[in-house]
């Protein structure tokens, strides 16, 4: 009986070591996924919550002319997205006359201005 778990439980340890290799490696490339993600979209990003933060105020209201969002609004964006979609995106990160870089959303990344852009633009049909 000694002999053979001598013999067994060095497998079993090499068994484990192997799929504990694997496990660390798919973590890793999972890790790596998610941190290009993170690059791009802030983790937990969600357009609707950023966008009442730190846009509504003056869009909802169009304070200081700011092109209303919300139903019924399609006019207000139409000629604005005659620059098309990449220049109106350029212009709420780099700020336009009244309108304030990154719409006061400082810690927004890019591509965050660029879903909530999208999700002022396709919620003003
Ligand atoms: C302090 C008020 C204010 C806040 C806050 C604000 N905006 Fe604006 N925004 C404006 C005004 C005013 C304009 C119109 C600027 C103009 O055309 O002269 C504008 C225009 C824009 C435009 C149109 C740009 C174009 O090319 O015509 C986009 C897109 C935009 N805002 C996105 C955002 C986003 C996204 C946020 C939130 C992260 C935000 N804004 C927050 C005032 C604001």
């Amino acid at each position: 009986m000694l002999s053979i778990k001598k013999i067994v439980s060095p497998m079993i340890k090499s068994v484990l070591i192997i799929s504990a290799t694997l496990l660390a490696t798919s973590t890793f490339a999972d890790n790596s996924q998610q941190s290009v993600q993170l690059a791009q979209l802030t983790d937990g990003f969600n357009a609707e919550t950023t966008y009442m933060m730190s846009c509504f105020a003056c869009h909802s209201t169009g304070a200081a002319g700011a092109p209303k969002v919300g139903p019924g609004n399609a006019e207000a964006w139409g000629p604005r997205m005659e620059k098309g979609m990449d220049a109106v995106i350029a212009n709420a990160i780099n700020g336009l006359n009244t309108m304030p870089p990154k719409g006061l959303c400082f810690t927004c990344t890019d591509a965050d201005l660029a879903a909530l852009v999208e999700y002022m633009v396709s919620s003003s049909n």
